[in-house]
């Protein structure tokens, strides 16, 4: 019988020993385990005279409370001794260099399309966007522009059908918006076009920003004191335009709209070979026929419509050299254009 008190002596001494809860573990499954002491103990029951018997189990299980509270006891001390240690141990060093993190930037031609919406909004135009899949119908013949016009030898066309083609300008939304609503329109439409075409500076995919007014009494003064405003937001404070004759179908007049060279500030460089000048874009006023098949009175409105490539504008604007760097993902020439 001084056994039980003796065994509880030993594992009060050894679960002081017991500096975490592993050690503690096997301390315990030494005493309170299958093959433990106190186990044992109860095992000998049967050697023991049968009146003896129940103050023995008495006794016994008395011994296993006190060492399950006495562990129990010991085991909140080294959890908590543990806890601390593990919050001194992982405790945040606010004075270490926070890690970098790799943030992605806009692609130069979504930057530069966001650019020029900017800067139109600010003159009241809205966004319309039109189909890359067009009939020929809107790319071409609404636009004055019918089969077997020379016009359309200009742009080498991705014809998926006889009637649907890739479109390739977003002339194309000019119809498609003029059907729908009546003057006054202030419209501006960007977008990817396709034409069979490759070089430096052209890609058989590129994309375009168009723009259209249609409002009583609009002539070309305005349509020159926009682009006037354009290029002053657009290329540099002091630039200039100037607007020389073309040929459009959809448009008469029509006209090219040059830039004052923003890098040699018209004195003539490389970049606009001597010239002084940058062309940038097509532009004039809606021809007739182009109001006439929208339903719109060409004898009672007038509007001017202007079209640009947007790779141009951003070759232009950062000094890019070749057509392809937009879509050739390297990053080295993506990340210039990181905020
Ligand atoms: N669509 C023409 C092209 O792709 C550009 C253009 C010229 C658009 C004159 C216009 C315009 O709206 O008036 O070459």
């Amino acid at each position: 019988m001084e056994d039980t008190e003796k065994i509880a002596e030993e594992a009060q001494a050894e679960a002081e020993k017991a500096e975490n809860s592993q050690a503690l573990y096997e301390v315990k499954t030494r005493f309170l385990g299958r093959t433990g002491k106190v186990t044992a103990l109860l095992k000998s029951m049967k050697e023991i005279a049968a009146e003896r018997r129940p103050a023995f189990g008495k006794q016994i299980n008395a011994l296993r409370e006190k060492l399950e509270q006495l562990f129990a006891a010991r085991e909140e001390k080294v959890k908590a001794r543990e806890l601390e240690a593990r919050l001194a141990e992982e405790r945040a060093d606010v004075t270490m260099p926070a890690r970098r993190r790799k943030k992605g930037g806009l692609h130069p031609i979504t930057r530069t399309k966001n650019e020029l919406i900017d800067i139109f909004a600010g003159m009241g135009f809205e966004v319309f966007e039109g189909p890359e899949i067009e009939n020929e119908y809107y790319n071409f013949t609404a636009l004055n522009t019918p089969k077997d016009h020379p016009a359309r030898d200009m742009q080498d066309t991705f014809y998926l059908t006889d009637e649907f083609l890739l479109r390739t300008q977003t002339s194309a939304g000019q119809i498609r918006l003029m059907e729908k609503k009546k003057p006054p329109i202030k419209m501006l439409s960007p977008g990817r076009v396709f034409r069979s075409d490759d070089d430096a500076t052209h890609s058989p995919m590129f994309h375009q920003m168009e723009g259209l007014v249609v409002d009583r009494g609009i002539t070309l003064c305005d349509l020159q004191g926009m682009l006037d405003q354009f290029a002053r937001t657009m290329f540099a404070e002091t630039s200039k335009t100037r607007l020389r004759p073309s040929y459009f179908p959809f448009t008469e007049p029509s006209v090219e709209v040059d830039v004052s060279c923003a890098s040699c500030g018209g004195r003539g460089c490389a970049l606009c070979k001597g010239t002084g000048w940058i062309e940038v874009l097509g532009a004039g006023m809606v021809n007739r026929r182009v109001l006439e098949n929208c339903g719109i009175d060409p004898d009672e409105y007038s509007g001017f419509a202007f079209g640009m490539g947007i790779e141009r504008i951003a070759m232009l604007k950062y000094g890019i050299n070749h057509i392809r760097l937009f879509t050739e993902n390297d990053l080295r020439f993506l990340q210039q254009f990181e905020d």
